[in-house]
């Protein structure tokens, strides 16, 4: 797509959530080059549905990351690339302290070589670990509970260091969880394997699965399960649109959370579920899972007084009926 506005790259472009970014990117008008690894990320869903200039490679690639910058005038990085599965960063943390540590810092170095200051980050409130205040504001303490989360929170480190020692500036996003999918029903969340409710709960709406498993009935939460802030993607894209905008005109590093401020029950989103859908969806009380912390609600007010963030789509029933017509869609 042709632009008169600068180019951004997107890490993880082809993935769910950077994808949606590279989509409200188009639609604010600026270029945009994806660099994604397609460990995760969809070949089609780049060049196919948002027709974007695809390049194959990983962050941790150094020759290719100067070739990129060297070919093309990069104005600011987005950067989605990441490993994002709670329980196998426990299981295997080198892969993540490798790909989601080491990768960024490489891509950071590549960036000051070549005189890009500005970046946009994909953290997590998984950096906040078990929260001792709820809903939780950017000033709680950041104690993550699993490598996931500290991986997230060492590149939030290093991004403040890099602000100090080379005006480096970057905005770091701390999502709430992402849900929903673009209202046009073209994009989606498609992760494999899919560990993440709401899309579990929609694919045994959809007869894929048998039943949907409700992790843990005995939490300190109104009716025993846990309580999340779910968020829509293309309310966290618009929010990167806009963190960029920040930085471009010359907005200070900062650390901003994206959720909606109000929580929702895992039996709350399968009853909403049911509701959007119509269908039975059969629910089974099972052990807690492990490293799940009982409720993560946050508030995002700096956001919206900074930034101007304004999310369109805050009802969860809104969220999931977007996430249905997602998944109706692939799997007709
Ligand atoms: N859950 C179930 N059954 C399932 C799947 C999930 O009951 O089959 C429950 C979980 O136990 C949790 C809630 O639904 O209480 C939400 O679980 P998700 O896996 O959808 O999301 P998480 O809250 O675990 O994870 C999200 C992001 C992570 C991020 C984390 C921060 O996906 O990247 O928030 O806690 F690290």
């Amino acid at each position: 797509m042709s632009s008169s506005k600068p180019t951004v790259l997107v890490t993880g472009g082809a993935g769910y959530i950077g994808s949606h970014a590279v989509l409200a990117l188009q639609k604010a008008g600026y270029g945009v080059i994806v660099l994604d690894n397609l460990v995760y990320g969809h070949q089609e869903i780049a060049e196919d549905v948002l027709k974007v200039k695809l390049i194959v490679g990983d962050t941790s690639d150094r020759a290719l990351l100067d070739d990129l910058f060297a070919n093309h005038d990069i104005a600011a990085v987005m950067h989605f690339a990441a490993y994002a599965y709670v329980g196998e960063s426990v299981q295997t943390p080198d892969k993540y302290y490798r790909n989601n540590v080491l990768g960024t810092l490489t891509l950071l170095e590549a960036m000051l070589a070549a005189g890009i200051k500005h970046f946009v980050f994909s953290s997590t409130c998984a950096t906040y670990g078990v929260p001792e205040n709820v809903p939780i504001t950017e000033d709680e303490s950041q104690k993550p509970i699993n490598p996931y989360g500290k991986t997230k929170l060492m590149v939030e480190d290093i991004l403040e260091d890099f602000d100090t020692a080379y005006d480096f500036r970057s905005v770091r996003f701390r999502y709430f969880n992402a849900a929903g999918a673009d209202p046009s029903g073209n994009l989606g969340e498609d992760h494999t394997p899919e560990t993440h409710l709401i899309p579990l709960v929609l694919l045994t709406a959809l007869g894929k699965r048998d039943s949907i498993s409700i992790f843990g009935t005995d939490y300190p939460t109104p009716d025993g399960t846990c309580v999340r802030d779910y968020i829509h993607v293309s309310d966290l894209a618009d929010a990167h649109v806009l963190g960029l905008e920040y930085l471009l005109k010359g907005g200070e590093t900062a650390a901003f959370n994206l959720g909606n401020g109000s929580g929702f029950s895992v039996k709350e989103i399968i009853e909403a579920s049911r509701a959007v859908t119509g269908k039975e969806i059969k629910a089974i009380e099972c052990d807690r899972r492990p490293g799940d912390p009982p409720m993560l609600v946050g508030s995002a007010a700096k956001a919206k007084e900074v930034l101007g963030w304004n999310p369109r789509f805050a009802d969860v029933k809104a969220i999931i009926a977007h996430a249905w017509q997602w998944h109706q869609k692939r799997h007709e």
